[in-house]
This record gives structure tokens, C-alpha cells and sequence, in this order.
């Protein structure tokens, strides 16, 4: 009869072994979802409900075992303007295919018009063009490799024509597109599909205003995350069929970027001047004043862009005069002491 503490031991050297044996599952796809999501955590401030369904679909993804009659996945970015849909998918991209600029990004605003279908299938018979099968669409971009997904960036869906958005349908359903000429198809379905829409933006700013006087500010009432989707959902039913909205796979609610949110997005913003000071030998340092100037400037409708052209021009003058040693300017001010610059509002 074996003592516990034997069968204890022989138990955990078996399980030890069992680990040892067990080699992880090879994917054919490079990328790992964990360092995908940790840049995305470090360079997207506030989105931590976007950033964990990033990372489930990037699993998912990354465990391939998705229909192979669809593209690998679709997703919507919904929310206000300079929150970071359009940088998401550029960080995404980075992370996942080493470049932003491998994305195959088509700006729909510039397909507003009826006739620009023909921007995306190609030239029907007959037009000029149509022999040469022209798409504003990249096929190798959009094709990625055995072991890298094509990413593809529908940037402001909403400004498509019904035409444009129609001609989606097959790409989103059945991950292909036949370019008019008929002869040459493009195949989505090694890709993952993002789409961006400010759709419902000026709604929600109108459910955010009934917060700021009234009953509702002298309770400290906060507006609910779960009416603020709501709103965008309702918003994107009205605009878009609803065979379109059924062939989306995921929809994402960005946050408005509160106030609380600043301080981390100026980090960022110092941390991105920093690097480029590198060839400078210098750094930045921003004193407390200079931090709480750009929070009491910050205007949440219109969000992180707002606050970085802000950032630049006010930092990058002091700083130019700073390294061009002047540092006297007319709102900020900077000393320099052993290659560090710090900048301080004016008194
Ligand atoms: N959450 C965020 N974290 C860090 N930077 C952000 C964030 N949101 C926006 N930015 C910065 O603001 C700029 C604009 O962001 P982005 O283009 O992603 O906005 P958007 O949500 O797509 O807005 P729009 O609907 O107007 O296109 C980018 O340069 C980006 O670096
Ligand atoms: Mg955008």
C-alpha cells in the first residue's frame, strides 16, 4: 500500500512529463495575438473593451479553424470622431505584417458617388478600363501570404454609395470579388476585414449633452455604456440593409475619450517626439503646468486628434526654439539643461 505523499509525488512527476511532451499546436499563421494586443495596449488609450475584442477575434483567427468560404473576419469600428478606429487598424497592421502601410485601406468617402462602383469592380464592358480589370483595391495586399493575413481597411463606410455598398456584399459574404472585365477575381478570404463609421456620432453627443445640465449633472448621473451602443447600433440599422449588417461578424463601440484620459495621451504624444528627438541627443520633459494646460484644453467631442494638433502646435515651436537655442516663445517657454528640455506654459 503506497504512502500518500507518493502517489502525490508520482502524480505531479506525470503531469510534469505530460507538459514536457505536450509541444504547443503550430499555427499557420506568424503573429502572436498577445504582442498584437500588447502594442495595441500601449499605443490606444481608453479602449479596453475594443482591445479585448480584438484579441478574441485574433485567436480565433490565429486558431484557423474558420470557414474557408468567408474572409477570415469582419469587423465594424463604430464611434465619434479621433477616438482611434483608423489608428487601431494601422497598429494592427504594424504589428501583424511588421508596416503599416501593408494595409489595403480604401477611403470611402472618396466613393460618395453613384458611379465610383466602378472604383472598386473595375470598369463594366465597354467603358474605358475595362479591359485592364482596375480596382482601387490592392490584390496582393488584400491576399496576404500562407502564413500572414491581407488586412483591408473600409475607412467611413458610411459615406459609400448604396452602388459601393452593394458590391460589398459578395466580398463580406462570400470573401470574393469579380472585377467587371470578368476575368480576373479578387479573394478576401485570406483576409481580416475592418470596416470605420461615424455613424451615430452626432446622436450620441446629443445623449452626452442631456448630462451636462439639468437633473441628471446635479445627481452626477454618467451616461451608460450599454445606452451609448445602443445608440450607435440603432444609428447603423437606420443607415445601412440589413443584409449588410448580417454579414458583419463583430461590432465594435469605441469610447468617447474622457478627460481622464489626457495625461495618457500626452505620455504618448512626448513618448512619439521623443523618438524623433533620438537623432538630436536630446529628450523632452513636460513640467506639471504643461500637462495640466492640455487637460484644461481638452474638448471631448472632438477627442485624441483635437488634443494632438493642440499638442503640436504649441510643443513643437518651443521645442524648434529650444534646440535652436531662442527659448523664449511667445506662449510656452523651455530650458534646456543637459540635453533635456523642459516646457512649461507661460505665467
Ligand atoms: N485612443 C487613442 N489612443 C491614442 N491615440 C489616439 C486615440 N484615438 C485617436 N488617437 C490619435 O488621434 C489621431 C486620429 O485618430 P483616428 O484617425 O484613429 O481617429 P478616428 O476614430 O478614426 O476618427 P474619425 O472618425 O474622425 O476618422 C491619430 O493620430 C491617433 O494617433
Ligand atoms: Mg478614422
Amino acid at each position: 500500500m503506497p504512502f500518500i505523499n507518493d502517489v502525490v509525488k508520482s502524480n505531479q512527476e506525470n503531469l510534469a512529463k505530460a507538459k514536457a511532451n505536450s509541444t504547443p499546436r503550430l499555427s499557420r499563421f506568424l503573429f502572436k495575438p498577445e504582442n498584437v494586443i500588447k502594442n495595441l495596449s500601449n499605443q490606444i488609450i481608453g479602449q479596453k473593451q475594443m482591445i479585448h475584442a480584438v484579441g478574441e477575434v485574433l485567436q480565433v483567427i490565429k486558431a484557423d479553424f474558420g470557414s474557408e468560404s468567408r474572409p477570415l473576419s469582419v469587423m465594424m469600428f463604430l464611434g465619434p470622431t479621433g477616438v482611434g478606429k483608423t489608428e487601431t487598424v494601422k497598429v494592427l497592421t504594424e504589428s501583424i505584417l511588421g508596416d503599416a502601410d501593408k494595409l489595403c485601406r480604401i477611403d470611402m468617402n472618396t466613393l460618395s458617388q453613384e458611379h465610383y462602383a466602378a472604383s472598386i469592380t473595375g470598369a463594366p464592358p465597354g467603358y474605358v478600363g475595362s479591359k485592364e480589370n482596375t480596382s482601387l483595391l490592392k490584390p496582393e495586399a488584400i491576399e496576404g501570404s500562407f502564413s500572414r493575413p491581407g488586412i483591408v481597411l473600409f475607412d467611413e463606410i458610411e459615406k459609400a454609395s448604396k452602388n459601393v455598398e452593394r458590391s460589398l456584399l459578395s466580398v463580406l459574404d462570400d470573401g470574393r470579388l469579380d472585377l467587371t472585365g470578368g476575368t480576373k477575381q479578387i479573394n478576401f478570404r485570406n483576409a481580416i476585414i475592418f470596416m470605420t463609421s461615424n455613424i451615430g456620432a452626432s446622436e450620441l453627443s446629443a445623449y452626452h449633452k442631456k448630462f451636462d445640465t439639468g437633473w441628471r449633472s446635479i445627481f452626477k448621473w454618467k451616461p451608460s455604456k450599454k445606452m451609448e451602443s445602443e445608440i450607435l447600433k440603432n444609428a447603423l440599422e437606420k443607415k445601412f440593409d440589413p443584409e449588410f449588417i448580417n454579414r458583419i461578424d463583430r461590432i465594435v463601440c469605441f469610447d468617447r475619450l474622457e478627460s481622464s484620459s489626457v495625461q495618457d495621451l500626452v505620455k504618448l504624444n512626448v513618448k512619439r517626439l521623443n523618438k524623433r528627438l533620438r537623432k538630436h541627443n536630446a529628450t523632452l520633459q513636460l513640467s506639471k503646468s504643461a500637462e495640466d494646460f492640455f487637460k484644461s484644453h481638452y474638448d471631448e467631442q472632438y477627442g485624441a486628434r483635437d488634443l494632438e494638433r493642440k499638442i503640436i502646435a504649441h510643443l513643437e515651436p518651443a521645442l524648434a526654439f529650444a534646440l535652436n537655442a531662442n527659448p523664449e516663445i511667445e506662449t510656452f517657454t523651455s530650458k534646456c539643461r543637459k540635453n533635456k528640455i523642459c516646457i512649461s506654459p507661460k505665467l
